[in-house]
This record gives C-alpha cells, structure tokens and sequence, in this order.
C-alpha cells in the first residue's frame, strides 16, 4: 500500500487525477471503476480541465460505477448516474455508450446485480478503481458487515450512512433506504485501486482502515490484501497515520 499525502484538497484532487490520466494514456483502451461522494469531485474537475485542453482522451475509456441507490431514475438529480454526467461524462469525449452505473429503478433488482457483475467481467474486471471512503469505512456502499461480499449485491444503508449523506438530499428521510453495490470480490479484482480521502473527519477511519485489523466491519480494510493500492490523502485525512 503506497500513501501520496499532500498539502490541501486541490492538491490531492491533482494528484488522483495524474494517475487516473497516466492510466488512461498509458493502457488505452482502459476500464475504469469510478466513484461518487464530495471527495472524488475535484479529481473529476482535473479530467474535465485536461481533456479541454487535449491532455487526456476518454474515446478509448469504459467506466463503471461503484454504485447507486434504488428506487431512483437516471434522471433524478439525486442519483448517482445524473452526478456522474453532471461532473464528469457530459464534459469529456466518452462515449455515453461506455459509462456505465447500477440500475436502480429496474424492476428486478437481483437482476440487475446480476447483469452489472457479469458485464464487469465480460469487460476484464477494471484496470484501475477509484474509491472514496465512508466515515464508517464502507466502500461503494459495502457496510461494515460480518463478512465481506463478493459481488454486486443490494445493501440496507446503516442509519450513519443515511445520516452522513442526507446532507445531499432535502432531508434524511429522502435518502434511500437500500441500494446496488459492486461487492468487496469486485472491488478486488480491479489490477489497481486509487483511494481519495480529505479532511479531519476521515482521519480516525484512515487510521483504523490502513493501519487496523483486516476485519469486515470496516470493509476498507480488506484493501490491505491488495497487490497495488494507493491511497492519496491531504494532511488532516493523514493526521492520525
Ligand atoms: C457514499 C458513496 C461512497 C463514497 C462515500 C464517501 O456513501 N457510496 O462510494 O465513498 O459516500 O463520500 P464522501 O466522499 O462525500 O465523503
């Protein structure tokens, strides 16, 4: 596990993009997992920023999404599918074609699980994986949980994840209950994985995820049995390392 820790949220942005963009540039075509959360916003204003000015295509990309809530359309402003075209896909050269997010409004959602994780290994599994991290380290929306799941499941939200992402919605009662997530299997089975975490707040769970037990009730934990992670950080996320 190798940590890049930088001096503020910009920085740490630039740096996860440089890897996101070496990536892309020297593995084309390229399949990347992609995350949604504060956190990953400014590596995403970066990609955006460089492929205006010819530094970086994403005509040979595909992406898939770590995750959606159920019950909400592509079009709602809430889901993650609308976050990912109003931050990232309608601002670069990807073909629409090639992105893909969980289905969270079909009408058999253990097929749409089903369907999302053989797609993923029809691609070859992802070159690279972005992840931002929970405040109760989940990843995606792996839960802490007994044990960790292997494929792309439907999850219960714990009541601190409703709580920690309501401020996203009118009110935490118009947070999701449940939603689709890429399973702890799917996750490590990505060649690399690019980990994102800012702010004072995401220190405790930086320390207890990379440093603490491997155990499934902080899911990032399993990340320290992977091949080929880095974690990019700024001070107050590595306060605590
Ligand atoms: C959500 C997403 C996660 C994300 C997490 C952290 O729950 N499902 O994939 O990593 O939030 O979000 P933030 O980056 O806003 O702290």
């Amino acid at each position: 596990m190798r940590f890049i820790i930088t001096d503020s949220y910009e920085a740490m942005s630039r740096s996860a993009a440089d890897i996101i963009e070496a990536q892309i540039n020297e593995d084309s075509p390229c399949t990347l997992g992609l995350a949604t959360g504060s956190t990953p916003i400014g590596t995403y204003q970066f990609l955006v920023e460089d492929c205006r000015q010819g530094k970086v295509s994403f005509a040979n990309v595909e992406t898939y999404n770590l995750d959606e809530y159920c019950g909400l359309s592509p079009e709602s402003p809430d889901s993650y599918h609308y976050f990912m075209n109003a931050n990232l896909f309608d601002f670069v050269d990807i073909d629409k074609a090639n992105t893909h997010v969980p289905e969270g409004d079909g009408s058999d959602a253990e097929a749409s699980c089903e369907a999302y994780e053989q797609a993923i290994e029809d691609a070859g599994w992802m070159d690279l994986q972005l992840l931002g991290l929970g405040n109760n380290g989940h990843i995606g929306f792996n839960e802490p949980a007994a044990d960790f799941p292997v494929s792309t499941h439907i999850v219960r939200l714990t009541e601190s994840t409703i709580d920690a992402n309501s401020r996203l919605f009118e009110s935490a009662d118009d947070v999701p209950r449940e939603a689709i997530t890429m399973g702890i299997g799917t996750i490590m089975k990505a060649r690399k994985i690019l980990v994102v975490a800012n702010g004072v707040g995401k220190a405790a769970i930086v320390k207890e995820a990379f440093l603490g037990p491997v155990t499934p009730e902080v899911p990032a934990s399993v990340l320290q049995l992977h091949p080929d992670v880095t974690v990019v950080l700024d001070r107050e996320a590595a306060s605590q390392l």
